[in-house]
């Protein structure tokens, strides 16, 4: 695996390249982020990883300081699935001055993760269009688990026609259902024991819905309730149609159940596609 830490290193080695597929990342790797590399493999002949702590998409009072960064045992991960590039930058090599030209997301950006993370998407769909103008790949995947970023980084691509296929792929989880995530490692013993409530929950309301609940605020608010009253500190819990995230109402049938709560220091997200009968 060869890899770069400037951009002139990695424009010199992607002109070596043909058909190359990318997965962006934050580096911690875990399953979920090693699926994401196998599904690249089948999309292209090349396949590169990014790994970069953007500090743009997190706010003061967020984990940026403390976010894991274990690049050594990345880079044993990545070398194990073939991965051919690793593009690796300082922040002095993306930000050498502060970035004064953002990407202005939709409102949809402000709802949701954005209602609680003000900005945080500016700050993702920045970093993912300097990164893709970076390596230049011909196709970028991304992760279902960050549904609302997929989605995001998804309309970006088609309205300002980069040309770029994205590929979504499916949340890995572990055998209790807790989805994956670099910040599961905050969790202490006992928080990662009640953890994978979340997804029990977003699993109750699709029940719910699947026999025949189309109320989705209350039912929404309902689940936020009861993990109250297991000790989180949920920020939302929401039904939304898949297409656009807007809110759902009962004329819809492809929905998607969205969740972020707070147990203990750590801020979990999740979320379950359904489809109402
Ligand atoms: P990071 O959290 O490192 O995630 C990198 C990619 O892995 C994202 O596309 C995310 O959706 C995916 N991913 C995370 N957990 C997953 C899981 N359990 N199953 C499947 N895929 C999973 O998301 C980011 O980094 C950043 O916002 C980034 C896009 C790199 C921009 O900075």
């Amino acid at each position: 695996m060869r890899i770069v830490r400037t951009i002139d290193d990695l424009r010199k080695a992607r002109a070596t390249l043909g058909e190359l597929a990318l997965v962006p990342t934050m580096g911690n790797l875990h399953a979920g982020h090693v699926s994401l590399l196998r599904l690249a493999r089948s999309h292209a002949t090349t396949v590169a990883a990014t790994i970069f702590v953007n500090r743009l998409q997190f706010a003061p009072t967020d984990d940026f300081e403390s976010y894991p960064r274990t690049f050594e045992d990345d880079c044993e991960k990545l070398r194990a699935e073939g991965v051919d590039l690793l593009f690796a930058p300082d922040e002095r090599v993306l930000y050498p001055r502060p970035q004064a030209y953002l990407v202005e997301p939709p409102p949809i950006a402000n709802e949701l993760e954005g209602a609680f993370r003000p900005r945080f998407f500016h700050g993702v769909a920045t970093v993912v269009l300097k990164l893709f103008n970076c390596v230049q790949p011909d196709v970028a995947v991304f992760g279902m688990k960050d549904y609302q970023q997929l989605m995001i980084v998804r309309n970006m691509v088609d309205q300002l026609n980069l040309p770029l296929m994205i590929v979504e792929g499916e949340t890995i989880r572990e055998a209790d259902g807790l989805a994956m995530s670099s910040r599961n490692g905050y969790l202490s013993p006992a928080e990662r024991a009640e953890a994978p409530r979340l997804h029990r929950q977003l699993q109750a309301v699709r029940e719910s819905i699947r026999s025949g609940r189309t109320d989705f605020e209350p039912l929404g608010e309902q689940a936020m309730h009861e993990l109250h009253g297991a000790g989180w500190k949920p920020d939302y819990i929401s039904v939304r149609r898949r297409e656009d995230l807007a809110h759902a109402t009962a004329a819809d049938r492809e929905l998607v159940v969205l969740a972020a709560a707070r147990l203990g220091g750590t801020r979990l997200i999740d979320n379950l596609e359904l489809r109402a009968p």
